[in-house]
């Protein structure tokens, strides 16, 4: 190894203090200097942390925002949630790698650039996207890629690349309790300690505030088990993964109203008595690192973190940001949490919850973004106020992030209760046939149900409302659906690993126009395969949407079947007929020749 590589690594793993469970941090900060990690770091990250390297060659290869071969200076990855294809990211990759005289997902000859696919970077509002080295470029032209040529056959350094290409709008068209109120860093703390801890949570427990992130548990029934624990050492964990297709609105909580996000981890630290608490941010916002890291080191200067926060003698708390590496299941909480211990983000087995037994094995609350900045709201103006916002058990406001056919896409913060057609009208979407709300995990609507409302009891949304006109093809959806839960299942449990695989070429096949009805059955079979027998949520939702659509959508998919009859689709005669031919055969064909 030469020496520049050797004082990169060590000062990585100093800046680290040595500690294995920050090993993707550590990846990641080598990568950023090295580009990508090599054998040879490997070995001496694996001899510096007393780790196997073996188990640094599986970190490297779960993440895909890690590489274990030479990547190049540049390193491209356009978006592509269905969202991008609609606005035409495979015409713009395709002019790149042309122009650069390139092949996708090869590195250029001379060694200096490759250009790649990614899952959804979180910027469906403002597509199509790109990312390079891990920073956003969003609103992609023609003109624009040109441009992005220009620099990187002139090996221009990024830092020199025109600043104004990677700014990126909040694009918020509608505010409701969360979004519009005035809000001062240490007033929802402050108002929490003024009644103290007992009566905050039952605040939280009156407000009815339910998680935000997609499973909609109810918080206060999180931190009181937390509290039951007794008074060990406790978590807190801001789940600011944010990998479901079609979702944005963490990426605004973050970039705008950070304040409110960290003092609610403050809030929730301060009611279990935490000590230790994470901020679990997608790689792809690899750009808010640096604004959350000062906001961090003020609220440190303001005694808002450190020990005895605001004069509370038993509230010591600190928080550290963690960087996700390109893995969708990382945001699943208990994947999350190996995420954090430095491992491959492999879901575990519950129970044990990790507000029992989380990071380390210690109690931990993981919450969603929104959920934690909502309960600065509660504290402020308590439980009673938050409840009577909402629809029925739904209480409080919900933020959706809209994108695909609309005028106006973006950010809008909705009291729960409000229909879709309400939604539909005021993004300016026409001639809509169908809503993914939730993303691709999520439900897809039909126009006959633009009447329900969004709610947990009637649809559920983690935060993405995907728009699809009458100019769509619904199996376009479906494909780009089918290929995502294929390329991000975890690969831990066979139904979820075959299952996803054989959707999406079964998908794939009818996409081509060469599937009968028995691929049809094979779907709505295998959907509920997964449903019923994979380990987690990813697996057990990837079927969702198929299902979905093969009810509401049925024609869509029958169009383009080869036949309607319910044959299956191998034809062993006629795979065999050239056989036989050579062979000089004629066999009886087989009683029942297909499979
Ligand atoms: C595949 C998968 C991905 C998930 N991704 C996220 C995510 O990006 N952000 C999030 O907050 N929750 C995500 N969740 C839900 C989390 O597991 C967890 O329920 C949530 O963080 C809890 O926070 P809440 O109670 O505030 O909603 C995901 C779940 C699954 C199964
Ligand atoms: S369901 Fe899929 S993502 Fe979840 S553990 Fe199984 S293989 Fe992994």
């Amino acid at each position: 190894m030469n020496q520049d590589c050797q004082s990169i690594v060590e000062s990585v793993i100093n800046k680290y203090h040595s500690k294995s469970d920050h090993l993707i941090q550590i990846l990641i900060d080598i990568q950023a200097q090295l580009t990508y990690i090599s054998n040879e770091t490997k070995a001496l990250v694996a001899k510096s942390l007393n780790i196997e390297e073996n188990h640094i060659s599986s970190v490297v290869e779960f993440y895909s925002l890690l590489y274990n071969k030479p990547v190049g200076q540049y390193r491209l990855l356009f978006a592509n949630n269905i969202t991008d294809q609609m606005l035409g990211n495979q015409a713009l990759a395709n002019q790149l790698t042309k122009r650069l005289k390139i092949q996708s997902n090869k590195l250029s000859k001379d060694g200096t650039v490759s250009v790649d696919f990614t899952s959804c970077t979180g910027l469906c509002d403002q597509g199509p996207a790109l990312l390079v080295n891990n920073l956003a470029i969003p609103k992609l032209t023609s003109e624009l890629v040109d441009k992005i040529a220009d620099n990187i056959e002139n090996k221009i350094p990024l830092e020199k690349w025109d600043q104004a290409w990677f700014s990126i709008e909040d694009n918020i068209q509608k505010k409701d309790h969360l979004l519009s109120s005035d809000f001062k860093l240490g007033d929802a703390l402050k108002s929490a300690i003024k009644i103290g801890r007992d009566n905050f949570l039952a605040n939280v427990k009156t407000s009815k505030l339910r998680g935000r992130g997609g499973a909609g548990f109810l918080a206060s029934i999180k931190q009181a088990s937390c509290i039951e624990t007794g008074d060990g050492k406790k978590v807190v964990i801001c789940n600011a993964d944010e990998g479901e297709p079609g979702t944005f609105k963490d990426r605004v909580l973050l970039t705008s109203y950070p304040e409110r996000v960290v003092e609610g981890m403050l809030l929730v630290a301060y009611t279990i008595k935490a000590s230790i608490g994470f901020i679990y941010l997608r790689g792809e916002y690899t750009h808010l690192r640096k604004p959350l890291l000062n906001l961090l080191e003020q609220m440190r200067k303001d005694n808002l973190l450190g020990k005895s926060i605001l004069g509370v003698n038993d509230f010591n708390f600190d928080i550290e940001i963690h960087m996700g590496a390109g893995a969708y299941i990382c945001g699943e909480e208990t994947a999350l949490i190996e995420s954090l211990e430095g491992k491959p983000g492999k879901p575990r087995i519950r129970p044990p919850f990790p507000v029992t037994c989380g990071y380390q094995n210690l109690p931990t609350v993981v919450n969603n973004v929104e959920t934690l900045s909502l309960l600065t709201l509660i504290a402020i103006n308590g439980g009673d106020w938050f409840k009577k916002i909402g629809y029925r058990n739904s209480t409080g406001t919900k933020i959706l992030s809209i994108s695909g056919d609309c005028e106006t896409p973006g950010i809008y913060e909705y009291q729960f209760g409000v229909t879709i057609q309400q939604i539909l009208e005021d993004c300016g979407a026409k001639n809509t046939i169908a809503v993914q709300v939730g993303g691709p995990s999520g439900i897809c609507l039909a126009p006959h149900e633009f009447s329900r409302r969004l709610a947990f009891e009637d649809v559920p949304s983690a935060g993405a409302f995907m728009v699809f006109n009458n100019t769509r093809h619904i199996l376009d959806v479906v494909r780009n659906f089918s290929g995502f839960f294929a390329h991000e299942s975890c690969g831990f449990c066979t139904p979820c690993r075959v299952g996803t695989t054989l959707v999406k070429n079964i998908i794939e096949k009818i996409y081509k126009g060469s599937g009968t009805k028995y691929e049809l059955s094979e779907l709505e079979r295998i959907g509920n395969v997964m449903n019923e027998a994979s380990h987690c949520g990813l697996g057990q939702t990837a079927g969702r949407v198929i299902n979905d659509t093969l009810i509401k959508f049925r024609p869509s998919y029958e169009r383009r079947l080869a036949t309607t009859d319910f044959i299956p689709s191998f034809n062993l005669d006629a795979s065999l007929a050239k056989s036989r031919s050579f062979a000089g055969r004629e066999d009886e064909p087989v009683l029942d020749n297909t499979f």
